[in-house]
């Protein structure tokens, strides 16, 4: 019985394979490329009424390489929240990879401002969407001041949103960036950016996904005698008798100035000054505790709570693309969304905007900061012939001051003649 289900499992799980390679599919590429993203993206009313939502429009920033391919959806309003999404015929990542991958570019020198965006499940009401909407997954940069500054990847799982242990890299150079997420049928995961490896791991070690399976013992408590102090005062140290703790003393040098007016000025008393005796508290010497225990250590008993979860990357509906995002200072670009069960394709798409997009930006970059120097050279350069220019007239002025009476003396003599 068994072994002929495993023969069937295995015929099925080839097939599967098979089928599985010849099915890699895009749920959603994302180009912004013209003006039909308003027909695919749905503003939230969200922070319309108080007049705090902003305003997108399509740009391919300062540094491009094609001006269609490279267009994409930019904020253009400082200190107003951004939120809007899209859906699409979606997917359950269940036994499947999973890639999540945008480009992003904060050519504005963002200061505080996210720039992450949320995959999760079909919103109702789109019109609807907004920051407490749940998602599945947040993955992006986000930034404020120095305090902010990382690749958030926050999963919701059983209707909590699990931050990761650790903080996440993030670039910050007004360049575009590509940000992709991989999630693994193996509960494992790898976060790229710019086609690297940043983060990479196991979903169980790098969030709390699952309660803990052990918990201290709430019946336990340490006893109130327990000795933990591993240290004590000697107790045979005593001060000495001639221990000076005055830290300060009337002066012994000084003496009443001779017009001193008991009766006008009240008596007199030397001024204070430090005890060159000190020597500062007393304190007696520390020896090792007979009676220490060692730390006590809380019994742990097994977690009543806990549960195990063979599948914590499993989402049953990925369809929905979210920008909620408030921002201090607006002009991110996001571009290329991809929501893909296939490493390959996203790779494709990564190499065929984002690669030519980066080189050109770098190329450009390059070019603008030689030009920077350059003027900031030859500006360096006019100051100081002008600084020169001035320094020879003073001198020529210096030399006809010092030249002048001599030549009037010669005048004279001259004259004397
Ligand atoms: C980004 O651009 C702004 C303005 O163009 C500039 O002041 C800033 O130094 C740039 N930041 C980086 C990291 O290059
Ligand atoms: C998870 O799957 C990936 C891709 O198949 C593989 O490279 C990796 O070694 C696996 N990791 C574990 C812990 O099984
Ligand atoms: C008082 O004056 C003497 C002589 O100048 C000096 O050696 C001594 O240190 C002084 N004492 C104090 C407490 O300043």
């Amino acid at each position: 019985m068994r072994r002929s289900a495993r023969v069937t499992v295995t015929a099925l799980s080839v097939l599967c394979l098979l089928a599985g390679e010849a099915a890699a599919k895009v749920y959603l590429h994302e180009t912004f490329d013209d003006d039909s993203w308003e027909q695919r993206w749905v503003l939230a009313k969200w922070k319309e009424g108080e007049g705090l939502a902003g305003k997108f429009e399509l740009s391919h920033g300062k540094f491009f390489n094609d001006e269609k391919a490279d267009m994409g959806l930019k904020t253009t309003q400082d200190a107003k929240f951004y939120t809007a999404s899209t859906s699409f015929d979606g997917l359950s990542n269940k036994d499947k990879t999973l890639v999540l991958q945008f480009q992003v570019k904060n050519e504005q020198n963002i200061e505080c401002g996210g720039s992450y965006l949320k995959f999760g499940p079909k919103i109702d009401d789109p019109k609807e969407f907004k920051g407490e909407t749940q998602y599945s997954v947040m993955f992006g940069p986000d930034m404020c001041g120095s305090a902010t500054r990382k690749t958030h990847l926050i999963f919701n799982y059983k209707g909590k949103n699990l931050d990761r242990k650790k903080d996440i890299e993030v670039k910050n150079d007004n360049l575009s960036h590509l940000y992709t997420l991989v999630l693994r049928p193996n509960n494992t995961y790898e976060v790229q950016i710019d086609q690297k490896t940043v983060a990479d791991g196991s979903l169980y070690d790098d969030w709390n996904f699952l309660p803990p399976k052990q918990i201290k013992d709430p019946s336990q408590s340490k006893p109130k005698d327990w000795v933990d102090a591993k240290e004590i005062d000697d107790p045979e140290d005593k001060k000495p008798e001639s221990w000076v703790e005055e830290k300060q003393i009337p002066d012994p040098n000084a003496s009443k100035p001779d017009d001193w007016d008991e009766e006008e000025d009240g008596e007199w008393t030397p001024p204070m000054i430090d005890n060159p005796d000190y020597k500062g508290e007393w304190k007696a010497k520390r020896i090792p505790n007979p009676d220490y225990k060692g730390e006590w250590v809380h019994p742990m008993i097994d977690n009543p709570d806990y549960f195990d979860d063979p599948a914590v990357y499993a989402y049953s509906d990925i369809s929905m693309v979210g920008i909620d995002l408030w921002q201090v200072k607006a002009g991110t670009i996001f571009d290329n969304i991809v929501v893909c069960d296939s490493e390959e394709e996203a790779k494709a798409v990564a190499d065929k905007y984002f690669v030519p997009l980066r080189d050109a930006e770098k190329k450009l970059k390059e070019e603008e900061d030689k030009k920077k120097a350059e003027e900031e050279e030859a500006r360096r350069k006019e100051e100081e012939a002008k600084e020169k220019e001035e320094d020879d007239e003073e001198e020529d002025e210096e030399d006809e001051d010092e030249e002048a009476p001599e030549e009037d003396e010669g005048g004279a003599e001259h004259d004397e003649l």
